[in-house]
């Protein structure tokens, strides 16, 4: 497979910025590295680093990827948690979710005010015989559960993005540009930890400006998020609307149980999703990062500029990922 981007950022273990490449060839097979983290954009180098203080002390890839997915929510000035870019009534809601190796998983979505959706989907897998709460009931199960109501309030970057998208009001989700960081939207990432079981989870405050009510993929366990323990695990970024249509993290696994590696699989799901539309899909990003339960990891993007990051004991590097156009 040959990328058009020759050079790519690449953070190695003792080096200094370097170019690299990834291409599938380099995901084939061979690693057996455990324990280790991947996670979307660039940002994921801080959230790679969170996890890797569980993984590192031989803590599960559960509470790895719920501490991941924790930093970014703390970020304020981010696409992720409360300081994210408000729906078209200029209200939060954030959509989160988690899974473990035993198929044991949590989701909340359409949840406002509350800082750390991530804790509270685990809290929804690990504490209710549900496995999806949303709105009104998700908040109050959070409550209920000791979260803060936070104050209902917009970041000033999103208050500042808000007002200049009043002035047209109109919805059109834009690709994601890793400069802007506001403007990317789920924060993904994918555990594998030293007894070899694997775990993900995702979070985010979902496309800028959505109608309100709107949901994502982020959420729905098989669409952004998918774990199998014995072949591996699957998330997604993007407009979750294609991925939700694709059926997409589970569409991965699906790939992965047939053999392909991580990197052909996710680029197999871009491609079904290029097939859909290949027009829509001209004018949108969504990408997948994937990890099998040996420690290969790959991902795959419609759009170029995105950007995966990965950290285990023998490598932390940020990748530019291969994509369709
Ligand atoms: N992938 C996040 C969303 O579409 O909401």
């Amino acid at each position: 497979m040959t990328t058009r981007r020759t050079f790519l950022e690449v953070m190695a273990i003792g080096l200094p910025l370097m170019a690299c490449k990834n291409d599938v060839s380099a995901q084939k097979g061979g690693n057996t590295q455990k324990p280790i983290v991947i996670s979307t954009w660039k940002d994921g180098e801080g959230v790679n680093k969170a996890a890797w203080e569980v993984l590192s002390a031989q803590g599960s890839a559960l509470d790895a990827v719920e501490k991941g997915a924790v930093y970014m929510e703390d970020q304020i000035n981010c696409c992720v948690g409360l300081g994210g870019n408000p729906d078209r009534e200029g209200k939060v809601t954030l959509d989160a979710s988690i899974m473990d190796h035993q198929f044991n998983c949590g989701a909340v979505a359409f949840l406002e005010r509350i800082k750390h959706p991530i804790s509270v989907a685990r809290k929804v897998m690990e504490s209710t015989p549900h496995v999806f709460l949303v709105g009104a009931g998700a908040q109050q199960f959070a409550v209920e559960q000791g979260f803060s109501l936070e104050e209902d309030v917009l970041s000033e970057k999103a208050k500042e993005d808000y007002e200049e998208w009043l002035i047209t009001s109109e919805y059109k989700p834009v690709i994601n540009i890793e400069e802007n960081a506001y403007n990317h939207d789920t924060m993904g990432l994918l555990a594998l930890d030293a007894t070899g079981n694997l775990s993900g989870a995702c979070t985010t405050s979902g496309m800028a400006f959505k109608m309100r009510g709107r949901i994502g993929d982020s959420p729905i366990i098989g669409s952004g998020l998918y774990v199998e323990n014995e072949v591996g695990a699957v998330v997604a970024t993007g407009v979750g609307e294609e991925v939700i249509r694709t059926g997409g993290s589970s569409f991965v696994i699906s790939m992965m149980r047939q053999g392909m590696s991580p990197q052909e699989a996710c680029k197999k799901a871009i491609e079904r999703i290029v097939n859909v539309n290949a027009e829509r899909a001209k004018e949108m990003q969504v990408a997948f990062i994937a990890l099998d339960k040996n420690g290969n990891h790959g991902a795959f993007a419609i759009q170029k500029e995105f950007h995966y990051c990965i950290k285990s004991d023998v490598e932390e590097v940020m990748l530019e990922s291969a994509s369709w156009f």
